[in-house]
């Protein structure tokens, strides 16, 4: 079965071509982060119109790099939410319309599960049951996956999520929008524990089960540590300030991820999300859970980030399951994720 994949969720325009047999044949992708680096952050009214604009053109892109034509696809996957409505709109429309020129079925996916389920378009892909985190610029979840649909929610962020707490941060050393690789890149240049940030939520006899997350008490913390600096910091002092929140998030999506390890019994970690493109935290991670004697798998670093081939993948997953949606065209701005249906 071969599958046109679309995604628009935010503010990255993809189109890819994913064949049951074959694997990924193509893929084609344009980033708006340039047309809204001046504002700060994502205008949801620019980003659907750039949807528009950028779309077809990438699904011909994405057709050709698969060397395929439209009568070789057997089905149209598209992100049906969560995310901004007026752009997962342009994907749904666009989606549905050419599924129903072309009489072939389409299904609406869900955006994280697309991230989650990305590590199993690599050759070294993890097996079911596995253990999720999810580390996004919207959403920081850790999640046991016991097959396609079957997600129960063993934690999450109570406040900002893990991407949005790097951006913010970021935006405070004065890094243009969206932050989180600049700041990780300034890290390097950093000295540990020159600022030493708390590890939040990470005390267990506090915290109930002990899964979920708070990360907006760090970004205070920098800003207080900005205050006392008094002067405007220098290269050097920041690059330290940014190491010091690296580590703090790091620290803590380490802690949290090995004891939902530990409590699960599972041996199997799968990173997914914009900030699992950290370098830090895979090294970390990969050292951690690798002295229990478990192993952490990622999507390559390109599909970490929004892409279309974690939507053709998870799209194919359902449809190759006869799931369908309906001709309505429809998407949704809020999707809990453990109330899809296991397939
Ligand atoms: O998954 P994603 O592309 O979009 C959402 O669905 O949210 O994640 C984007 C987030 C942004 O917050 C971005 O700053 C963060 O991932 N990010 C990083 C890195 N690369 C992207 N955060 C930390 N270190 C990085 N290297
Ligand atoms: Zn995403």
């Amino acid at each position: 079965m071969r599958i046109l994949g679309i995604e628009t969720s935010c503010d990255e325009t993809a189109a890819a071509i994913y064949d049951s047999d074959a694997g990924l044949l193509g893929h084609a992708l344009h980033s708006q982060v340039a047309l809204h680096a001046d504002y700060g952050g994502v205008v949801p009214e620019l980003a659907s119109r750039d949807h528009i604009r950028k779309l077809l053109p990438l699904v011909r892109e994405a057709l050709a790099l698969a060397d395929s034509k439209p009568e070789h696809i057997d089905g149209v996957a598209y992100t049906a939410g969560p995310g901004l409505i007026g752009a997962l709109l342009v994907g749904a429309c666009v989606a549905r319309s050419l599924a129903y020129a072309w009489d072939v079925p389409a299904v609406g996916v869900h955006h994280l599960e697309g991230h989650l389920l990305a590590p199993m378009l690599e050759a070294e892909r993890p097996g079911f049951p596995f253990v999720a985190l999810l580390v996004s610029g919207g959403h920081t979840q850790l999640m046991r996956v016991d097959g396609v649909g079957a997600y129960s929610m063993l934690g999450e962020t109570v406040d900002d999520a893990a991407g949005e707490a790097f951006d913010k941060t970021a935006k405070l050393l004065g890094l243009p929008y969206p932050g989180g690789a600049a700041l990780a890149k300034m890290a390097e240049a950093g000295r540990p524990d020159v600022f030493r940030f708390p590890r939040p939520m990470t005390r267990r006899e506090n915290n109930g089960p002990g899964l979920d997350f708070s990360f907006s008490g760090l970004k205070t913390a920098v800003v207080v540590a900005l205050k006392k600096l008094g002067a405007e910091p220098d290269a050097g002092m920041r690059a330290d300030l940014a190491r010091g929140f690296e580590d703090a998030v790091v620290d803590t999506l380490v802690i949290k991820a090995v004891r939902a390890l530990e409590e699960t019994g599972l041996n199997e970690l799968v990173v997914a999300g914009g900030v699992g493109a950290n370098s830090r935290l895979r090294a970390m991670l990969a050292e951690r859970v690798r002295a229990r004697g478990g192993e952490v798998y990622y999507p390559r670093p390109e599909f970490c980030t929004d892409n279309a081939a974690m939507i053709a993948y998870a799209g194919c997953q359902r449809l190759l399951a006869g799931e369908r949606t309906s001709l309505e065209i429809d998407a949704v701005a809020r999707w809990p994720l453990d109330e899809l249906l296991a397939v």
